[in-house]
């Protein structure tokens, strides 16, 4: 069995060397042009030139939870795409979430400020009550996620495709459900594939319909947000703040107004990074089970776009 890596911007050895410890009867190699034909590609940002020469591949292995670039591609027409599934990323998406969403709540920026300036000052303080926390996508990460914020005992809506039943959270769903959810909320989590049903999602109208001094944050990808109606409603003060990971263009280009409005926090696509070793240790269950002919999670559907 024939194993192909092709992952843009990734340093190969560590990776090789990881998938051979975990597959030792599988032939594996970093793509070249004119590599043999493989039976499986381990891909991240593969070039089009990588999928027309590979066109017996069984399965095409993301090594990311969003699969919205790769689905953009001409794939091999037999080649099921294949996302990660959590593999070490719902933890550090549950700490990056409540980390914002309690700094916000707790108003640590303001107590930062007025310690840097020798002041020593209480804020009334908040209650939890008054910060629903409307988490958009409940799958593998956002379900996750809703349950941390649970812990933490504010109250939780989440919408998806489909209605869930996860304890302690308020399911809405569909597109029938949404407007209900967004006026049920005030800090607005958003863990949602990208998909042309939900490209631009966060705009002027939907962002409106939180409840006053809503809290954005956007942890999926930047083309889920209208950068502009974010930063027209921060501007009126219908939005008290953002925390924002992700972006329409990455790195976020210099100047953008993001890197300096008030309000506003910004990290460099980190919420949730892949993890080598939980990675290689998935994907080579995955190979292992589908060479038995045993079924698989995380096969994505290219209809629904995840
Ligand atoms: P997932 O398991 O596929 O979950 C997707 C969720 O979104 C599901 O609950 C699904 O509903 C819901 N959904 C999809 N389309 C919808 C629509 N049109 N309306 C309402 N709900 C919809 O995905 P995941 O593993 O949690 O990952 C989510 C996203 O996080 C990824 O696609 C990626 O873009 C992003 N991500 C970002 C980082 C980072 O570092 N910033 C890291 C990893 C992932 P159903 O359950 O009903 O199908
Ligand atoms: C990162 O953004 C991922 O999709 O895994």
């Amino acid at each position: 069995m024939k194993l192909l890596f092709c992952c843009a911007g990734t340093k190969p050895e560590p990776w090789i060397a990881g998938l051979r410890a975990a597959l030792p009867a599988a032939d594996v190699a970093v793509w070249e042009p004119g590599a043999p034909a493989a039976d499986y590609a381990v891909v991240w940002a593969p070039p089009q030139a990588f999928l027309d020469e590979q066109p017996g591949l069984r399965a095409v292995f993301n090594i990311g939870a969003g699969v919205d670039a790769l689905l953009k591609l001409r794939l091999p027409p037999t080649a099921r795409v294949v996302r990660l599934d959590d593999a070490g990323m719902s933890v550090q998406m549950a700490e990056y979430v409540c980390h914002a969403v309690i700094r916000h709540f707790r108003e640590f920026d303001g107590y930062e400020a007025d310690v840097r300036q020798g002041r020593w000052s209480y804020r009334k303080p908040r209650s939890r009550a008054d910060f629903a926390v409307g988490v958009m996508g409940l799958g593998v990460l956002g379900s996750r996620v809703a349950q941390a914020l649970r812990v933490f005992e504010f109250p939780v809506n989440g919408w998806s495709r489909s209605p869930k039943a996860l304890d302690g959270v308020r399911s809405f769903s569909g597109r029938e459900g949404f407007n209900d959810f967004l006026a049920a909320s005030r800090v607005l989590v958003n863990l949602l594939p990208l998909t042309p049903d939900t490209q631009d999602i966060l705009n002027r109208d939907t962002l409106s319909r939180l409840q006053p001094g809503g809290y954005v944050i956007n942890v999926a990808r930047g083309a889920h947000l209208v950068d502009e109606d974010l930063l027209a409603l921060l501007d009126e003060g219908h939005l008290a703040g953002a925390t924002l990971d992700v972006f329409r263009t990455e790195p976020l280009p210099a100047g953008h107004p993001f890197w300096t409005h008030p309000g506003m926090t910004v990290t460099p696509h980190t919420s949730a990074r892949t993890l080598r070793d939980e990675s290689i240790a998935q994907i080579a269950g995955k190979i292992r089970a589908l060479e038995q002919g045993e079924p698989i999670a995380g096969i994505v559907d290219p209809v629904r776009g995840y």
